[in-house]
């Protein structure tokens, strides 16, 4: 499927990124959701459902019950094209590639054909209206599936994909630490992920919450504590063992894809200040 359109949302929605097969984080905002009452059809997920951690098959599961809309991300392409690698976009050779090897190999063996015929089926995108806003949600930029987009980033390079994507507010993924920017009168958005730490040496992870107001909108990104230790368990007992250290650490085992200000903020804890989005 290339696009969902979710058509007009209303109320508080849930975002966030990267369960990684990380099920506790998974289960954990699962549980946030219901005691903030949110519906599954107000929760999107940006993607990569499948990563680093020690539950593939679990997180998918568990995913695919709660009913909530997910955009593709690079890992479920290549586990639905039963591809030889996750499609990262780690330069050859790079920790990152060495590293994902070693998961990518453990989740492949674990998925069923059901499984792998439901993630090659998800929108590429996903289109709501929100707030007198036009949204976007894709997995990393806006013509592929697997390119860094961080903060310190171009914003020229940013504003060229939003005017690309023709709306408002773009909410991405993949790159694992989130953020918000306006960019002249539009918005790039990250959840950041829940399935990994976001390097800034805490083992919470991080989602994206809006909330309506009078004029617009407002962005707050929150943290989430869960049980770490017992998803650093199944990491470590699946072999991805430096993930699991990460799980624990709260600091990345490689750094190979951060712009030089993110490596420069590693073990800084993070603080993200609401953004408030108003119509002009
Ligand atoms: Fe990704």
């Amino acid at each position: 499927m290339d696009n969902l359109d979710l058509g007009k949302l209303d109320g508080q929605l849930l975002v966030f990124g990267g369960p990684y097969s990380n099920l506790a984080a998974t289960l954990a905002l699962r549980e946030k959701a219901l005691s903030l009452e949110i519906p599954p059809d107000r929760i999107i997920c940006t993607g990569d459902l499948v990563a680093y951690c020690g539950e593939p098959a679990e997180t998918i599961d568990l995913i695919r019950d709660w009913g909530i809309p997910v955009v593709m991300g690079n890992c479920e392409e290549s586990l639905g094209q039963d591809s030889d690698d996750c499609g990262c976009g780690f330069d050859e050779g790079s920790a990152c590639s060495v590293l994902s090897v070693t998961w990518y190999q453990y989740a492949n063996a674990l998925i069923n054909a059901g499984q792998r015929r439901w993630m090659a089926d998800l929108p590429r995108a996903i289109d709501f209206q929100y707030a007198g806003f036009d949204f976007k949600v894709i997995h990393a930029g806006v013509s592929s599936i697997n390119q860094f987009i961080f903060a310190s980033d171009s914003l020229a390079n940013k504003d060229d994909q939003i005017k690309e994507a023709g709306v408002d507010v773009i909410i991405g993924g993949h790159s694992g630490i989130p953020f918000g920017q306006k960019i002249d009168d539009y918005y790039w958005l990250n959840a950041g992920v829940i399935g990994m730490p976001a390097n800034d040496a805490s083992p919470e992870v991080w989602y994206m919450l809006l909330n309506p107001a009078e004029q617009g909108f407002t962005a707050t990104w929150h943290r989430l504590s869960y049980d770490y230790k017992q998803s650093r368990t199944t990491t470590y007992s699946a072999g991805m063992t430096e993930y699991a250290g990460a799980l624990v650490s709260g600091l990345w085992p490689s750094m190979d894809v951060l712009p030089d200000k993110e490596r420069q903020q590693r073990g800084v804890r993070l603080e993200i200040e609401p953004l408030n989005v108003l119509r002009v």
